[in-house]
């Protein structure tokens, strides 16, 4: 079978007779368990990755580090109380992902609250949690926070977002250092710098940034933290996240050794030794750990072959999105010669094209298809269009699969009916 292949599946599964496992679970059989649409996820990959990027920034850097997991790409509360087991610290961007952390177990003094709309509410809640460090995105993020910390006689250790205005070779939905919606501009830094330096009730720390998304070149973040420096010498620099993964095997994403070292590499020769480091991992961390299962529902022949499957664009946004292209195999049929074929979902529109040139072995009705790469963003973005109910999410490790989020009811349709 091509490396190519086999490369875009989770680390911990296998390939024996074109027969796909996960965690040495079988697909095919975890269709059957499990139902589809579902999410399966190998645990071992999630704990693998986490490790890995620990000991990267450890390898890489002269001074502390500190990785967070940026919860936003898979918030699902056994994937956070894992992460939180593996000692990452937890990067949240709502009152609705800090109530997530919270509820996993993380160390509250160990949370990042983001956001570039944060309301005061959700500013209030941090401030009730004891979230470590809020990262403020702009001076009306300031003034609220100031004046809630006021009534309280209390002080908020923060990080200031800057857009470092370049542009980062993504997805423009994804880019978000240049004329970005995120942060300060570059040309508004020192004076909002020096705006928090002088506050009573933020001590700022240092300065944030995150510069794009499936990021497959570290260029981008070598110049951003080239362009922080410039603001002053601070104790301590957030690198954002934004390492890419390869979707389809044709990619070639820096390592995240790669990558680690890059970040490290910027802020010591930047700014100098000893900083504190910090990287928010999201998508590295999740996303080649989780495919999707489906069952095509139909197969058509007409000026091309229409394989229509039980989910689609309420449970994977990404290719809709973002043009994002997911590699898509027969579960029980992975590495046989295939006819091009268009994988659709079961929505009504045109748009909802999960795989326009994937290469299916004679598709039928009832074949299990498993799209790969689907643990980032996937569960995270799915939504109940055409009163679709969402679907599990699967743990599997060594031989056993467990539920780990149910499949939603057509009562939960309805459960929020007033
Ligand atoms: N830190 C901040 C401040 C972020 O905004 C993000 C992602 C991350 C870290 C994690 O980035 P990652 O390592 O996962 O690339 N829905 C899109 C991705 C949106 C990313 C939003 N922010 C997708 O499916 O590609």
């Amino acid at each position: 079978m091509a490396a190519a292949t086999l490369s875009v599946f989770p680390e911990h599964a296998a390939v024996e007779d074109g027969r796909l496992s996960i965690g040495g679970c079988d697909a095919v059989a975890l269709a059957r368990e499990h139902g589809t649409p579902a999410y399966v996820v190998a645990e071992d990959d999630l704990r693998a990755r986490a490790r890995e990027a620990r000991a990267a920034l450890a390898a890489a850097h002269d001074g502390p580090g500190e990785v967070l997991y940026a919860s936003k790409a898979f918030p699902c509360s056994a994937a956070l109380r894992l992460f939180a087991e593996e000692g990452l610290g937890c990067d949240v961007a709502s009152g609705g992902e800090l109530h997530l952390a919270l509820r996993a177990g993380f160390d509250p003094a160990r949370l990042y609250l983001h956001g570039n709309a944060k309301s005061v509410r959700e500013l209030a809640e941090a401030l009730d949690a004891g979230v470590g460090t809020i990262v403020v995105d702009g001076p009306g993020d300031a003034e609220r926070l100031e004046a809630l910390l006021a009534a309280r006689g209390a002080t908020q250790r923060v990080l200031l977002r800057v857009a470092p205005e370049l542009r980062a070779d993504t997805h423009p939905s994804i880019a978000t250092a240049h004329d970005s919606k995120f942060g300060v501009p570059f040309a508004d830094a020192p004076a909002v710098v020096a705006r928090l330096a002088a506050s009573e009730r933020i001590e700022l720390a240092g300065l944030h940034m995150h510069v794009g998304s499936q990021l497959l070149d570290v260029a981008p973040l070598r110049a951003g933290a080239a362009a922080l420096a410039t603001l002053g010498r601070f104790g301590v620099y957030d690198l954002g996240g934004g390492l890419g993964v390869p979707y389809t095997g044709a990619e070639r994403p820096p390592t995240v050794a790669d990558w680690a070292r890059a970040c490290a590499e910027a802020v010591r020769e930047h700014v100098g030794p000893g900083r504190t480091l910090v990287l928010e991992p999201g998508r590295v961390l999740v996303a080649a750990a989780g495919v999707t299962l489906y069952a095509v529902e139909t197969v058509k022949r007409a000026l091309r072959t229409w394989v229509a499957v039980d989910g689609g664009m309420s449970d994977n946004l990404r290719p809709m999105l973002y043009g994002a292209r997911h590699a898509v195999f027969a579960a029980d049929r992975v590495g046989a010669p295939g006819e091009p074929c268009t994988v659709v979902g079961k929505h009504c529109e045109s748009g909802d094209v999960l795989a326009h040139d994937a290469e299916l072995p004679a598709p039928e009705p009832g074949d299990v298809l498993v799209m790969a790469v689907t643990g980032a963003y996937g569960h995270a973005m799915a939504n109940n269009y055409n009163g679709v109910p969402r679907p599990p999410v699967v743990f599997c490790a060594g031989g056993c699969s467990r539920v780990v989020v149910r499949r939603e009811t057509y009562d939960d349709l309805t459960a929020r009916d007033a």
